[in-house]
């Protein structure tokens, strides 16, 4: 990535040419780049449009969920121009491989109380959705005023579930994908864009 090094952050809030990484570095584990960098920022930008209209007048609580939604959330609520609180929860589905254990864990639960309150959840990718589903019952077991869900990314599998998704960034192919804050065995979160994982980095 060109990026001028001039002392002064860019629009996404980068400084200098030598602190991303950005595909190039890691395309030997790669198999193609999916969204570069300014098509995640410019979908952000178009969804927190659409949720700034959606949500006028109202109170919102974004429920980042940790730790994929972290880039989501920090793009996504700068770029409203409402006022917004954040809080996060923590659950665990997958183990250091690539299939869904279809076990879901709460490692860290909301620090407030959502009863009666306007809540978006902030996933960073829908699979085979058996995350958010158990994410939904819960939360909706705690009487919100409103529940829905946005996601960065989601898969084919995802539309056979039940949970309605409001807002989505991309529909992607079903495959194993990193960067903008989704991982494989905890790396890859701080890649700019999305890509591919090679089945040479988990066979
Ligand atoms: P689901 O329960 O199958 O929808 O899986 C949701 C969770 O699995 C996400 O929040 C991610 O943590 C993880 N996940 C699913 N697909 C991918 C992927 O392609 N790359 C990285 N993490 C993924």
């Amino acid at each position: 990535m060109d990026k001028a090094d001039d002392g002064r952050p860019d629009a996404l809030g980068r400084y200098g040419k030598l602190c991303v990484v950005d595909d190039t570095q890691i395309s030997d584990d790669l198999t193609r780049v999916l969204f570069t960098t300014e098509q995640i920022a410019g979908r952000m930008i178009e969804l927190a449009a659409e949720i700034d209209r959606d949500y006028a007048g109202k109170d919102l609580l974004l429920v980042g969920v940790l730790n994929g939604a972290v880039m989501v959330m920090a793009d996504l609520s700068r770029a409203l121009t409402m006022h917004c609180k954040m809080d996060w929860m923590a659950v665990t589905s997958y183990g250091s491989g690539t299939q869904s254990s279809g076990v879901v864990r709460i490692l860290k639960d909301l620090s407030t109380d959502i009863t009666g309150v306007h809540v978006l959840v902030v996933e960073d990718i829908i699979d085979t959705g058996l995350t958010l589903s158990y994410l939904v019952s819960n939360l909706l077991s705690r009487g919100p005023a409103s529940l829905k869900i946005m996601t960065a990314f989601r898969k084919p599998e995802a539309e056979q579930n039940a949970v309605e998704v409001a807002y989505v960034g991309f529909d992607i192919p079903n495959e194993f994908v990193v960067g903008y804050g989704l991982d494989y065995d905890g790396r890859y979160r701080n890649l700019t864009s999305v890509g591919a994982l090679s089945p040479h980095v988990y066979s």
